[in-house]
């Protein structure tokens, strides 16, 4: 299964939502399951109003039971006073159960960004949320210069070692360009391409385990197998009368019991190589009947 991603976003203007779509365009040409949410709107319908917010981009509302859910998460953060906004502050801080039961420890968390103006603080803003991902055991992915945009010093560009990131202007007029954009598809297929490798190393990891454990149990029933018919060895030689006759059916009693056991430690996952005495000993440490 492919691994998930979710697109995390608050966009009043949609200048951050234009990035995310070609966020998830990198991610899913990786191979990713990549999908946008919006976190819930905290403003009342009036002061929206007021602040001339298009209708909300078209993506489902995220809830924090949905975090559980993903590998990877990518926030896009419209800059306020150089921070994120409260929006995505008031869903970060509704996490504190996911933080208690670690549920996304391990996960891996970036950022992309949108300012009014150049200098309006992007950088700024990423560190705002790296508390947060700290906290909750994220692993935090900066984008690093992986993209060749991000030295051009021709023109404006947003975007950033943190993140990609667009320019809109104090009144929202400018649209993301195609170099931000570039930058914005390159995040996702970098995010993708380290989550893909880290799954393929589970994968790996998980295969490399389950072949550890077959092999020392075949260990262990070679180890039984050996001590049976040593035992069998040891016994004294039969000699053909009656007597003899009456004993044979112990032996067979002898292996079918050394059969159980085997079988009886397989079921109890109790696995050790070395000599029967060893054996003996962690097993009955173990409450298992050698
Ligand atoms: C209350 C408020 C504070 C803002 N603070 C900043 C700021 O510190 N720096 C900046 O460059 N832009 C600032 N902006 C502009 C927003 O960052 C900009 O509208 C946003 O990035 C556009 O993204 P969107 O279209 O996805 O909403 C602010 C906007 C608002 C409403």
């Amino acid at each position: 299964m492919a691994p998930k991603v979710y697109i995390i976003i608050y966009s009043l203007y949609h200048h951050i939502y234009t990035l995310a779509l070609d966020v998830q365009k990198g991610l899913v040409a990786s191979g990713i399951d990549a999908k946008i949410f919006q976190v819930p709107e905290t403003l009342p319908e009036e002061i929206l109003v007021k602040m001339q917010a298009p209708p909300k981009p078209d993506v489902p509302v995220i809830t924090v039971d949905d975090l559980s859910e993903a590998d990877g998460f990518l926030f896009g953060v419209p800059t306020r006073f150089g921070t994120m906004p409260a929006q995505i502050k008031s869903f970060l801080d509704s996490t504190g159960g996911l933080w208690a039961s670690g549920a996304l420890a391990g996960k891996f968390a970036g950022t992309f960004f949108s300012t009014a103006s150049q200098h309006g603080g992007q950088e700024t803003t990423a560190f705002t949320l790296l508390t947060y991902f700290t906290h909750l055991g994220l692993n935090y992915v900066p984008l690093g210069f992986a993209n060749s945009n991000l030295f051009d010093n021709s023109e404006v560009i947003g975007g950033s070692p943190y993140g990609a990131g667009t320019v809109a202007n104090g009144d929202g007029s400018r649209q993301a360009t195609e170099k931000e954009l570039e930058i914005a598809r390159t995040q996702g297929e970098n995010f993708a391409k380290l989550l893909i490798t880290f799954h393929r190393g589970l994968e790996v990891a998980e295969e490399e385990e389950n072949v550890k454990q077959t092999n020392v149990v075949e260990s262990v029933e070679a180890v039984e197998e050996a001590a049976v018919s040593a035992e069998e060895t040891e016994a004294p030689k039969p000699v053909v009368t009656e007597t003899v006759k009456a004993e044979e059916p112990k032996a067979e009693e002898k292996k079918s019991r050394a059969v159980a056991k085997t079988e009886a430690k397989k079921e109890s996952k109790c696995f050790c190589i070395g000599s029967t005495l060893n054996l003996k000993i962690v097993c009955r440490i173990f409450n298992n009947p050698y």
